[in-house]
């Protein structure tokens, strides 16, 4: 069975030895969100292209970067650019950045997504706080996936995700004075977008919102004992919803519109840890 913790050791190592100090948090920086790490104090900047075995992010919006920053006296670690199962990586790779940040000492993980709106009451725009998710067309592969976790790990009851973090991000958002929506998450693999008849059924076994990423993270995350939670920007309707076509600039161009909110969410989140 693949011992991920080998796998990654020598990559580890490497992030470790230019590692300025050990973060208590860890956010994932999903499609056009990335820009968020301008807001920090940047203390270590990492290419992960530079890295000896990190895969290459080919998205574009994913800059592949790893930050080591501080903000209020709180110590991050940013991961601009995920790596994406569409992108034909396997899981055991796309689930790195939780790895890394659990090995570096992050006791909580933040996942950022740009998915599509489902919910009749969403509109483009709209920041919503993931209350599940839904994996079910790569649960075999989940499976597998959790088959890498040790047995402790695999024993403990998972907090998924994690209701003290959430409601973390609400106090958040009260204190910012911004509206978030509450939903469950749907996972696709992608690339493509779905069709209206696979968004119908969605809707009808209760999604909110469809993106291709986050689900594979977070079950990872939590099977480790770290407090996991996701943030999903909505970006556009999910197709079907209106006879709008969908494409990846509408998902750049909406997260660029909510960024400025998007951040001062993400910092009051910080300051309030
Ligand atoms: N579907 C899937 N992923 C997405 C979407 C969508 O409509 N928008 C942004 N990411």
């Amino acid at each position: 069975m693949l011992n991920i913790k080998l796998k990654y050791d020598k990559l580890l190592n490497e992030i470790k030895a230019m590692a300025p100090f050990n973060p208590e948090l860890a956010i994932i920086l999903g499609s056009g969100l990335g820009d968020f790490a301008s807001n920090l104090n940047t203390v270590k900047e990492i290419r992960t292209s530079e890295l000896c075995e990190y895969p290459v992010s080919t998205v574009q919006g994913h800059d592949g970067k790893i930050c080591f920053s501080e903000y209020n006296g709180k110590k991050v670690l940013l991961f601009k650019g995920r790596i994406h199962f569409y992108e034909g990586y396997k899981l055991e790779e796309c689930i790195l950045p939780v790895h890394l940040a659990k090995e570096l000492g992050c006791q909580r993980i933040l996942l950022t997504n740009a998915a599509g709106g489902i919910n009749p009451n969403f509109s483009p725009g709209n920041l919503m706080i993931n209350t599940s998710f839904n994996s079910i067309f790569i649960m075999n592969e989940i499976t597998e996936l959790i088959g890498i976790a040790s047995k402790e790990e695999k024993d403990r009851s998972l907090d998924f995700p994690s209701k003290a973090f959430n409601e973390l991000i609400e106090k958040a958002a009260i204190k910012e004075n911004i509206q978030i929506r509450e939903g469950v998450y749907w996972y696709t693999k992608g690339p493509s977008y779905e069709t209206p008849s696979e968004i119908k059924m969605i809707k009808k076994y209760g999604g909110d919102c469809v993106g291709m990423s986050t689900v594979h993270e977070a079950v990872y995350a939590s099977v480790l004992g770290m407090q996991v939670a996701g943030i999903s920007c909505i970006t556009n309707y999910a197709a079907g919803i209106t006879n709008l076509k969908l494409s990846h600039k509408e998902v750049t161009e909406t997260a660029n519109m909510v960024k400025n909110t998007f951040e001062r969410l993400l910092k009051s989140v910080i300051s309030l840890l």
